[in-house]
């Protein structure tokens, strides 16, 4: 469901349980749908050194986020969710996209994003619309505990994956 008011009092409590929630994990996404609020809310963010987001991407919210994607190119990388404990899945996620959204201030945000930082928004805003990323597997022979995956790739790949 749209949020229609993103600067309410309760969004900015709900947006802050995300965040705590999100920390716990710990994870570098949420969507509101995965703390059981059906409203289009996600929160990350994209640690420093990360392909596509150099710099990283400091702690974003997202409300009532939009998508574009600049062209049909895609990639595959590795993910791992919150809400599928355990496993990762080499998901393919359109390499360079434009997005938007507003802030619990009111703001709205509109960036250009590719790699990580791409992958990571479609991952989260596919939440909002009940979409986990095996669905989004072509190949769920890719599918695969997260234990073994350290023995297929290297540390540093392991740790490309998204939540
Ligand atoms: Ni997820």
């Amino acid at each position: 469901m749209p949020v229609e008011d993103p600067t309410a009092p309760e969004i900015r409590r709900l947006v802050e349980d995300m965040i705590e929630t999100m920390e716990d994990a710990p994870g570098i996404g949420l969507a509101a749908p995965q703390v059981h609020v059906p409203l289009r809310i996600v929160v990350f963010f994209v640690p420093e050194g990360r392909a596509g987001a150099e710099g990283g991407v400091p702690l974003t919210v997202l409300i009532n986020p939009v998508i574009q994607p600049f062209g049909p190119e895609q990639a595959l990388g590795w993910e791992g969710c919150l809400s599928v404990p355990g496993l990762r899945g080499e998901v393919p996620r359109f390499t360079r996209i434009r997005y938007s959204g507003t802030t619990p201030d009111g703001d709205v945000i509109e960036r250009v994003a590719e790699g990580m930082h791409a992958r990571v928004v479609q991952h989260e805003c596919d939440h909002l619309d009940g979409t986990l990323y095996p669905q989004r597997m072509a190949d769920l022979k890719n599918l695969v505990f997260e234990s073994e995956i350290r023995h297929h790739l290297s540390p540093q790949a392991a740790e490309e994956s998204a939540e």
